[in-house]
């Protein structure tokens, strides 16, 4: 168990991101959510809801989230968006096969525990033809900078299971997906990766 979770930063989170958010993420956050091509949409650790304001008002956005208190720090107007909410671990989404045309994600990769089930989950529970996207940061592309990542991971993974060069793709490959685009900047830290799901598991 990590000493430091989600539960316990929650209160401090978007403030903590604030400076981050209006410098860089806002504008990856939009345009990730500007390739969701489905209607029935499901963002698995969705947290205090950073994504909901890219939405179109005619996607059915479902939220899935393990900490209650990140779910708690969500605006009134983010929550009423929602056509449902999920608290819940995304090793096990609990609905049926092929419910979602596009499952995604931002930022959620580096502290999961089960990353490998939780991508097999997305792909469960997206129809063929459906697409899965992610938003994740990733290992640099520059030696010295990869190596400080490297370093900072001896910390940080211990004390709260964060691991800053985790790369999401790695989890897709055995999959029945196919990669239809990917974008990196910020020296490569940041990746968004879109596939579609070739069939159903
Ligand atoms: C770094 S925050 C990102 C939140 C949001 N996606 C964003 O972009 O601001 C990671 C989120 O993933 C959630 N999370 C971590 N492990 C999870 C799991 N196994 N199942 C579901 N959610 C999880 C955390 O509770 C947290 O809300």
């Amino acid at each position: 168990m990590p000493l430091i979770d989600f539960d316990l930063i929650a209160p401090v989170y978007n403030k903590a991101m604030y400076v981050a958010e209006k410098c860089c993420l806002r504008e990856w956050r939009r345009k990730l959510i500007s390739r969701v091509k489905g209607k029935r949409v499901l963002e698995v650790g969705i947290g205090t809801g950073a994504n909901i304001p890219f939405y179109p008002p005619h996607i059915e956005l479902y939220g899935l989230d393990s900490s209650r208190k990140m779910l708690g720090q969500m605006p009134d107007e983010y929550v009423q968006r929602l056509a449902g909410v999920f608290i819940s671990s995304a090793d096990k989404i609990p609905v049926e096969n092929s419910f979602f045309d596009t499952a995604l994600s931002t930022f959620v990769f580096c502290n999961l525990e089960a990353p490998e089930e939780v991508a097999k989950e997305m792909v469960r529970v997206v129809r063929p033809g459906g697409q899965l996207l992610f938003l994740e940061h990733t290992s640099p592309c520059n030696t010295m900078l990869k190596a400080s990542f490297k370093a900072l991971e001896k910390v940080t993974v211990p004390l709260m299971h964060e691991y800053f060069t985790r790369d999401v793709r790695k989890f897709l490959e055995k999959l029945p997906v196919k990669k239809v685009h990917e974008e990196r900047s910020n020296s490569g830290i940041l990746l968004l990766v879109e596939y579609e799901v070739v069939k159903s598991i």
